[in-house]
């Protein structure tokens, strides 16, 4: 039995904000963000919840499944930016779905969580544990950011993307890793809310994502072939069958490093962060959806997918569509 993708979905926030409109609140330029990172916009939630978001990204899965809400076994969410620390991001959007008949719990591997959350529910559906899944990555980074912070805030957006898996006897997951280096965690960190108990002074602070872009750097671009190389061969495919990789959004020379690494042409590598920059667990099910709805996923396709980030945490699965 094999997971398959059966629905995706996107949504992203209405405010669009250029690097150019960065340029006037932040000593930055177009120039410098682009040619860094090849980022040019992201979307910013004003008006939006990363609840609401999500749910907008699942109507459409579901839709295109054709599963309906109070089918769905399982909800699975990742991300490390929910509206609230509980109820988890997963139980809002249960009840935003009206999903009442499913179990919901949220996954936080950072950038790599949807590729946690997805393999997650393969195990769950090869077991015959549960058949439905909503499997959902979102992020509204844009409230952990330090504005002030030019290296970091400008890289980062929001949005949510949305997956539903079904067991099939032919096509879905064939292989998959993960991985994990908490040792060198702090490359990219971002605190939780101090410890404000009484026998503890000056408890009270809340702290920004803080990065060493170098550091992150350096570590995908030699984790992210090693770890797409391993998922294929347990896939039992040769690279030169892969369609199309859809990686992580997070800077386009990490990606055209990878290419490069594995010798693949870049047409094979299909990207959005130009318009929406890093969306952490959001990334790769945004990216997902979106070249689903443009028509570049057949079936029968090989897929691989692929995310790196904060933890440190990777993970690869590839796929037959
Ligand atoms: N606009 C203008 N200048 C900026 C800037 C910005 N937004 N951010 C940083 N700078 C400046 C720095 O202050 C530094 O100036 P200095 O030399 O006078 O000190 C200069 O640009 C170079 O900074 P540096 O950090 O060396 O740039 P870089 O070439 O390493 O690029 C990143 C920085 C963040 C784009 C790059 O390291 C990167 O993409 N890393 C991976 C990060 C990532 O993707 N993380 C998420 C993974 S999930």
């Amino acid at each position: 039995m094999k997971t398959r993708i059966c629905g995706t979905g996107s949504a992203l926030p209405k405010r669009k904000v250029t690097n150019d409109d960065l340029s006037k609140i932040l000593d930055t330029s177009d120039e410098w963000i682009r040619s860094r990172t090849g980022i040019c916009a992201r979307h910013l939630a004003v008006e939006e919840s990363l609840t609401s978001l999500a749910a907008d990204a699942a109507k459409e899965a579901l839709d295109e499944a054709k599963i309906n809400p109070r089918e769905l076994d399982l909800i699975l969410a990742a991300t490390l930016s929910a509206d609230h620390l509980v109820p988890s991001l997963s139980c809002e959007l249960q009840r935003e779905l009206g999903a009442e008949n499913a179990a919901a719990f949220d996954i936080n591997a950072a950038c790599s969580g949807f590729l946690f959350a997805l393999q997650t529910a393969d195990v769950y559906i090869k077991s015959g544990q549960y058949q439905k899944i909503l499997v959902v990555g979102g992020e509204i980074l844009s409230r952990l950011m330090d504005w002030n912070d030019r290296s970091t805030c400008v890289l980062f957006g929001d949005g949510a993307g949305a997956a539903v898996v079904l067991p099939d006897e032919t096509s879905g997951i064939l292989g998959s890793v993960q991985g994990s280096d908490g040792a060198r965690g702090e490359a990219l960190l971002c605190e939780n809310r101090k410890n404000n108990n009484p026998y503890i002074a000056n408890g009270t602070g809340l702290s920004y994502v803080s990065m060493n872009g170098q550091e992150v750097y350096k570590f995908a671009v030699r984790t992210v072939p090693k770890a797409i190389l391993e998922a294929i061969k347990k896939a039992g495919l040769a690279i030169e069958e892969i369609d199309l990789f859809v990686l992580h959004q997070a800077n386009i020379r990490i990606i055209e490093s990878v290419s490069k690494r594995l010798k693949v042409p870049m047409e094979k590598f299909p990207t959005n962060l130009e318009s929406c920059g890093n969306i952490s667990a959001g990334s790769v099910p945004i990216l997902l959806d979106h070249i689903n709805k443009k028509g570049m996923l057949h079936k029968g396709d090989h897929i691989v997918l692929a995310g790196f980030g904060a933890g440190l945490t990777w993970g690869a699965s590839v796929l037959t569509w």
